[in-house]
């Protein structure tokens, strides 16, 4: 296969990333079977897995979006791991099923700032869905309820995720060396 520039592996290729969806979805459907069930994506990295993910759910569905910056510490008065909601969500959650779904769970900061924050508004059920899930590099813990894959520690991209703001649009999912022509 021909790699873009700066990609050094695919480490779950198109075709395994379908069907591990397919698996994730079958035990979403499972667990809330009878219910419905909202979606909420965090842009702009789980459009991608968010739509593959609700196109095989065989439960009622709705969707919502929220946008987040997070900083990295070196902007004067933020800490590293702050996070604030950029785009809030068009409608409440309140007494409604949710499941947060994300590109990665990484450090968890983003994670845990959007379930106290989701927590607040007084959903019925709160639960989060991952495409991926680097725990080696967990700082502070959040219960990750679904997650497709475990990846090592190394900086990916594909399938919704970005190297400044390129190669979301990938299908698989894959190492990122930028220094790689
Ligand atoms: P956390 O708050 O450290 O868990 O960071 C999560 C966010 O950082 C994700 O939603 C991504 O936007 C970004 N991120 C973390 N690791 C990667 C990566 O390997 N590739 C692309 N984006 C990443
Ligand atoms: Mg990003």
């Amino acid at each position: 296969m021909n790699l873009p520039p700066g990609i050094e592996r695919v480490l779950f290729t198109e075709e395994q990333v379908a069907a591990r969806t397919r698996e994730v979805a079958a035990e979403i459907s499972e667990k809330f079977r009878g219910r419905e069930l909202k979606l909420i994506g965090v842009l702009k990295g789980s459009v991608f897995f968010l739509t593959a993910l609700a196109r095989e759910l065989d439960i009622p569905v709705k969707i919502d979006f929220l946008a987040i910056s997070s900083f990295s510490g070196h902007a004067p008065g933020s800490a590293p791991g702050m996070v604030r909601i950029a785009k809030d969500l068009d409608e409440p959650i309140q007494d409604e099923d949710i499941l947060l779904v994300e590109d990665i769970v990484d450090t968890g900061f983003t994670t845990r700032y959007l379930l106290q924050t989701l927590a607040g508004r007084g959903p019925r059920s709160l639960a989060i869905c991952t495409l991926l899930d680097r725990n080696v590099r967990r700082i502070v813990q959040v219960p990750v309820d679904f997650r497709c894959f475990e990846i090592p520690d190394r900086f990916v991209v594909g399938c919704g995720l970005d190297y400044k703001q390129l190669h979301r649009n990938l299908g698989y999912i894959a190492v990122m060396n930028p220094d790689k022509s």
